[in-house]
């Protein structure tokens, strides 16, 4: 163990207060020195504040000093053609670069499963080579002194992936969670931390198909030091829980709270733009009471709406899906959105995934729910597949499909790494972004990040890649057509 290493573990930290406590004990006959030891080692500095505070300027008390610089990130497979007018997020290969580029002392980052190289599943395509980068440039991170960090989960994706055991060799700490023994579910959380002040988070995981093979989407926030150091304690508690023979807190320590939530969003102001912003975990298990819960954040959204509610998910089931022996009925969103169309007239569109590998058995709930839909009734509800194009690349398996999660309302941006059903609300590690944003320029309104995604739903949904339920017809690409 360096002592970069040690100084973030948390089981010494743990280890060293208990220890402290016996040595209270055992002075307990109290010379001068005993208690003049005990408050120097109990009395711990008060935690720093979540966010400094500036003087307001436009009827918010709180903003933070920070930039937080925000922008879309996508990644488009490879030889898919959209019209040239249309608005893209960053790539993410150049993302992730640049967030390992600017790199000066940690790089924290979570994936479900690594696979950054072709061999990993045994399939020869150049198209792994900006995986292959990214590989080479986080294992020479520890040779810049940059501390690197990674978590993935047990269970994970069976592949024959040698990423993690070469990053080790190079000197990345890494800590698989054995989510299926401390949750029962899955560890499906994606995100980085860099400096602990730049973050990004979205659908990919550390798979080099996530850059060239599958249609992914994500945030980056930069200069975000509030943001990061929230979305540091979630990181921290799967790192705690990544040790050997760990279990679940009950009630999570105190320094696993936040102050940023639904309730108290963070305030960010640059250019002019204004943001509030929070970070959504699950699963409840892992969320101490002061963090909003996915699910939560989610409800909320499509409750607020009062015009639209937009939503792009991978896979759509009102059920749970992992459940053992059998599945449950779990119609908690579908609820929401029904209500939200029946009651409010709230306009709904949900695009979601069909590829090869999708689940036939999703088809009958979209049908349920699209068969709402009735303009007598100012009913509107209209889903829509969306199908990548296979292509010349069908020999690389699960691949060619929109991996993106998120939601867009007249009010609110949702970025997030959950499919919408039971389990990921339940048991599985997720995280979601939630924005609102206002511009005080009408000029700079096109510039937000909300603006940015509701421009990437509109781009999707009107593109010849998006076929309405009824006119799926047959189609080689989706298995939902078969
Ligand atoms: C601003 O911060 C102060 C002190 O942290 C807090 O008491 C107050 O509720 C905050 N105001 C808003 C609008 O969040
Ligand atoms: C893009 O171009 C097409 C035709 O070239 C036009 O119909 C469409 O309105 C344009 N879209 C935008 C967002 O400018
Ligand atoms: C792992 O490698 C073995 C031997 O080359 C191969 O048979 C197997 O299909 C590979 N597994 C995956 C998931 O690629
Ligand atoms: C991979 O494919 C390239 C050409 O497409 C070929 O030159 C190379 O030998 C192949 N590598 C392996 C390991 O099969
Ligand atoms: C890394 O840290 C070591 C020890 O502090 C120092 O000798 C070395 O120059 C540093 N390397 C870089 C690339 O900063
Ligand atoms: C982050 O802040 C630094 C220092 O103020 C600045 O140089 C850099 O351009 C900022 N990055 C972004 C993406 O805004
Ligand atoms: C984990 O628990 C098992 C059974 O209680 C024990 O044998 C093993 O030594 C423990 N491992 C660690 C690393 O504590
Ligand atoms: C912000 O708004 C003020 C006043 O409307 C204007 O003077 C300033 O140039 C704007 N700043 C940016 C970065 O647009
Ligand atoms: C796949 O098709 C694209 C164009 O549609 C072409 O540029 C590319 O070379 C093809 N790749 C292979 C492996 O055939
Ligand atoms: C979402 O569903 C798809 C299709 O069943 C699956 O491949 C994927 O692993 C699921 N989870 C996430 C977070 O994408
Ligand atoms: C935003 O709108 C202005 C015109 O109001 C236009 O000039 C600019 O290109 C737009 N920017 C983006 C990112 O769409």
């Amino acid at each position: 163990m360096t002592s970069s290493y040690s100084s973030l573990d948390d089981s010494n930290d743990s280890n060293k207060r208990t220890s402290c406590v016996k040595l209270l004990a055992i002075v307990a006959c109290l010379t001068i020195l005993g208690v003049l030891l005990a408050i120097i080692v109990l009395e711990r500095p008060p935690p720093p504040k979540n966010h400094e505070i500036l003087p307001g300027d436009d009827g918010w008390s709180n903003f933070s000093i920070d930039q937080c610089s925000m922008a879309l990130v996508e990644s488009i497979p490879e030889h898919m053609k959209y019209k040239d007018n249309v608005t893209f997020g960053i790539p993410l290969e150049q993302v992730w670069n640049n967030l390992i580029s600017v790199a000066t002392n940690e790089v924290d980052v979570v994936s479900f499963y690594w696979t950054l190289t072709g061999e990993d599943i045994s399939v020869n395509s150049s198209s792994d080579m900006p995986g292959r980068n990214i590989l080479k440039e986080l294992e020479e991170l520890p040779s810049r002194n940059v501390t690197v960090r990674v978590i993935t989960s047990v269970p994970t994706v069976r592949t024959n992936s040698t990423d993690l055991e070469i990053l080790k060799q190079k000197g990345v700490h890494v800590r698989k969670v054995d989510f299926g023994r401390l949750a029962n579910g899955v560890l499906h959380s994606k995100f980085w931390i860099v400096d602990r002040k730049h973050v990004f988070i979205g659908s990919a995981n550390m798979d080099w198909r996530a850059l060239t093979q599958v249609k992914e989407l994500g945030v980056v926030i930069y200069n975000c030091s509030s943001l990061a150091k929230d979305l540091r304690k979630i990181f921290q508690s799967y790192w705690v829980m990544g040790q050997p023979n760990s279990s679940l807190p009950q009630p999570w320590p105190a320094k696993y709270n936040t102050d940023i939530n639904k309730q108290h969003p963070l305030l960010v102001k640059e250019n002019n733009i204004s943001s509030q912003l929070y970070v959504a975990a699950s699963p409840p298990s892992f969320c101490p009471p002061s963090r909003t819960q996915d699910l939560e954040a989610i409800l909320s959204i499509i409750y607020g709406a009062q015009h639209y509610v937009d939503v792009s998910v991978m896979e759509y089931f009102p059920t749970t899906r992992f459940d053992k022996p059998r599945s449950r009925y779990w119609p908690v969103i579908e609820d929401a959105i029904k209500t939200a169309a029946f009651e409010r007239k709230v306009h709904i569109r949900m695009l979601i995934s069909c590829g090869r590998d999708s689940d036939p058995d999703m088809l009958p709930f979209l049908q349920s729910l699209a068969s709402l839909d009735s303009p007598q009734q100012h009913i509107s509800i209209q889903i829509k597949l969306y199908i990548v194009p296979v292509a010349n690349q069908s020999d690389i398996p699960f691949s060619r499909v929109n991996h993106n999660k998120y939601m867009v309302t007249d009010k609110v941006a949702y970025i997030g790494t959950s499919n919408w059903s039971g389990d990921y609300f339940l048991t599985t590690a997720g995280v979601g972004l939630v924005v609102s944003q206002h511009a005080s320029q009408p000029e700079m309104k096109n510039t937000t990040l909300y603006s940015q995604l509701k421009a990437v739903f509109n781009r999707d949904w009107h593109s010849e890649f998006a076929v309405l339920l009824d006119d799926l017809g047959h189609h080689p690409d989706c298995s939902l057509s078969r």
